[in-house]
């Protein structure tokens, strides 16, 4: 079994999965399961769409780093993030401290199909979002390569099959 109390958390482009994945990992694991955005929706008791509407994009960005660095002392959790907290270097280094990090790679036709119904991600509220989900996942996906632990493509896999594969590899590397 996994050895470290260290948490997993998944980073990853919207749509790919990281809060039903994590939400599969965690039950697996046996491990507490926290989703960013909700905890950050929480806190500012308003919804994403919301924050950005009235503050903007860079308001949101000071609740993520603050709600990222408040989990110094947490352990032994699944921590699905939002997509953008690359973004900032403070998230990563926060994140490294005590968890590894876990990229769900998927292709732009993926993410695409995962967010069709979606309208809470202010960043998709676009006529032409699979061209904004191409522009924005070229920018990004270096960011998601460069700071994973693992990185596991999830394209054709179902959710309990990307949380299997997970803790297969975490297993086998000993972590
Ligand atoms: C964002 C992703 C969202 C949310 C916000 C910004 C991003 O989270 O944090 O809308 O910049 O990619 P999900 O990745 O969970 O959709």
């Amino acid at each position: 079994m996994v050895k470290s109390n260290k948490n997993l958390a998944l980073i990853g482009f919207m749509g790919c999965g990281k809060s039903v994945i994590g939400r599969a990992l965690a039950n697996k694991m046996n491990y507490s399961f926290i989703d960013c955005d909700i905890e950050i929706q929480k806190r500012a008791n308003m919804t994403i769409p919301h924050i950005f509407e009235k503050y903007g994009e860079d308001y949101f960005r000071e609740l993520e780093k603050n709600f990222i660095s408040s989990l110094a002392a947490t352990e032994e959790s699944v921590i699905s993030t939002g997509g953008g907290v690359i973004k900032s270097n403070a998230n990563i280094d926060n994140l490294k401290k005590n968890s590894i990090l876990i990229y769900l790679k998927a292709g732009p036709q993926k993410l695409y199909k995962n967010t069709i119904h979606d309208d809470n991600r202010p960043l998709l509220d676009t006529p032409d979002r699979l061209g904004r989900i191409k522009e924005l996942l070229q920018q990004r996906e270096p960011l998601y390569t460069r700071n994973a632990d693992i990185i596991i493509n999830i394209n054709a896999l179902e959710i309990n099959e990307a949380a299997d594969e997970i803790i297969k590899i975490i297993e086998s590397r000993g972590i």
